[in-house]
């Protein structure tokens, strides 16, 4: 590792959910909120609505106030979160994209300065101007949108970049384009939902149904542009990375079907009560609405998130910082001599280096369920197998001494007491904890890699040669190390599968 590690003992991958999921929610409204304020204001002023106007002069202070407090804050806080979570992540891009970042944040700064002149204009500028302060304040969202696009993008799908290096090439990758139009209609669909929300307060007077349906109109056109787009940029990803994610990842999975069922709920809402009875669209149904879109929006960049597993940069870094040129270096040479900031504890410096970023012991993505009650030995040998274990994680790199170590590590923060003990279970519901501690993260009944069809029908002495040769069965295969009573538990869980008892 080149820095130092810090250890703030929450999960990174919270500290990241909230402080990004709140940054992209707000960048996006920011950038449809601008579109949204210049074409509604230009329909207004032609038609000389003065209720309109009001009603626009009012969401745009909103929009300056997100923009340029939770925007700001949010986006200098992922800053701080990447320089934590993956340092050396962060800075193999900041080596790439530095331009385009300098280009980024310039454009924010031109953003935040005419959206601020925008709220103020209302009355202090002639019409003309003020539309033209609009049209930039958009102009410029909309170009930070373009550019930070080419880099998320990047890290899940760089393209030629791999082998080029080319920044254009990076920049420009295989997502680049179908990501920024799927992101624009995002952008449009949330300022019209927020417009609704808004828009739902209101009594329902005559203004009040041909509000609503201009604001359903825009959330509308934002997801009839999504569909297309998002069915696009899917089709755009390798196909390798895809059918990973199809076999290995049953909950991203779970949640990219969720943001269909999302998507057809936010349709049929704004169909109902957007356009047919928009007198209707209350406060309750505006909050859910809005819900359903964030929901959406959440569900897909997670899925975006997943799916890079165990990369960080496909193809180039894995998520725990280790670059894959650096491979080969490190399986001969092993992990602690390549730690440039030792802290004199090696299992814990070993831990933090291969584990870490993604685990912690007891909190987020926890290792505790897994290994309380387990030996050094399993521990070990779990370490050295992390690359076949489900989850898609980055190979162990390490020796044996240094897998050792880490299990060292791991055991003394776990409960080692025996399984029994920890969860009061005796026969059959000890042999399914066995199983569980034992065998389920690499072999999930019904599940993942899946060994059913080898042990069932067996009688309990073939299972007891089973566990015997265990660590014969394959090359990441661990002994089997637990006592007898956890064998016999095992044994009689197993035997109970035939008997069609409860998986
Ligand atoms: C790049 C991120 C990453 C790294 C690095 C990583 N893991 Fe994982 N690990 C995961 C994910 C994701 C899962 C899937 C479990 C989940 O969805 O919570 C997982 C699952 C596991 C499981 C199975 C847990 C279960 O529910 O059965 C074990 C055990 C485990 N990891 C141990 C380790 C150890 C030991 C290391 C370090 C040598 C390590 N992992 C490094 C991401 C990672
Ligand atoms: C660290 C991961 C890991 C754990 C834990 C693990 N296995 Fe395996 N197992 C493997 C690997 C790797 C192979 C060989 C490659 C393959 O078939 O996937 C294998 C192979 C097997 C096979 C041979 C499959 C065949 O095709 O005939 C059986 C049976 C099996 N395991 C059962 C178990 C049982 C029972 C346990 C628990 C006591 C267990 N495994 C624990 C990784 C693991």
């Amino acid at each position: 590792m080149d820095y130092p590690f810090w250890d703030v003992g929450i999960g990174y991958g919270v500290l990241m959910a909230v402080i990004a999921v709140v940054h992209v929610f707000v960048s996006h409204f920011a950038i449809g909120g601008g579109l949204y304020l210049v074409v509604a204001e230009r329909t207004a002023r032609k038609k000389n609505d003065r209720l309109m106007l009001q009603f626009l002069r009012k969401l745009s202070k909103f929009f300056v106030l997100v923009t340029v407090v939770f925007g700001a804050l949010t986006g200098v806080g992922i800053w701080f979160v990447i320089g934590l979570l993956n340092p050396t992540a962060t800075e193999a891009l900041i080596h790439n994209f530095v331009w385009g970042w300098a280009t980024e944040w310039t454009f924010f700064v031109i953003e935040i300065t005419a959206a601020l002149l925008y709220f103020y204009g209302w009355d202090r500028m002639s019409a003309k101007a003020h539309m033209i302060i609009g049209w930039v304040y958009f102009g410029a969202a909309w170009m930070s949108l373009f550019i930070i696009n080419g880099i998320i993008t990047f890290m899940l799908t760089p393209g030629d970049w791999l082998a080029t290096g080319n920044f254009w090439d990076g920049f420009f990758n295989p997502t680049f384009w179908p990501s920024l139009w799927l992101r624009t209609g995002v952008c449009i669909m949330l300022a019209g939902l927020y417009a609704l929300l808004v828009a739902s307060r209101y009594k329902p007077d005559d203004f009040k149904p041909v509000l609503v349906r201009y604001n359903a109109i825009w959330s509308i056109i934002g997801l009839v542009i999504m569909v297309p787009t998002f069915y696009w940029y899917w089709n755009a990803i390798p196909s390798g990375i895809v059918q990973t994610a199809l076999e290995q990842m049953p909950t991203p999975i779970a949640s990219l079907y969720g943001s269909f069922w999302n998507a057809g709920l936010i349709a049929v809402a704004l169909i109902l009560f957007g356009l047919l009875i928009p007198k209707r669209y209350n406060l309750v149904i505006g909050i859910l609405v809005m819900i359903f879109g964030i929901s959406w929006f959440f569900e897909y960049e997670w899925l975006r998130e997943s799916i890079r597993k165990p990369y960080v940069i496909s193809g180039y870094m894995y998520g725990n910082g280790v670059s894959l040129a650096s491979v080969e270096q490190l399986e001969q040479e092993g992990y602690l001599g390549n730690i440039a900031f030792r802290t004199g504890d090696d299992g814990a410096d070993l831990f933090r280096r291969a584990c870490r970023s993604c685990h912690s012991i007891g909190n987020y993505k926890a290792l505790k369920p897994a290994f309380d009650g387990a030996d050094r030995a399993f521990i070990a040998a779990m370490v050295k197998g992390t690359h076949v274990i489900k989850g898609n994680m980055p190979p162990f790199l390490g020796t044996e001494l240094e897998a050792s170590l880490t299990a060292e590590h791991i055991y003394g923060r776990v409960d080692n007491r025996h399984l029994s003990q920890i969860y009061g279970l005796s026969g059959v519901e000890l042999g399914r904890k066995v199983y569980d501690v034992r065998c389920g993260s690499c072999h999930e009944l019904g599940g993942y890699n899946d060994k059913w069809e080898s042990l069932s029908g067996l009688t309990a002495e073939d299972l007891g040669d089973i566990l015997d040769m265990a660590g014969d069965l394959g090359e990441e295969m661990p002994d089997f190390t637990g006592d007898s009573v956890e064998r016999e538990a095992l044994i009689e869980f197993l035997l109970s599968l035939n008997e069609g008892g409860e998986r």
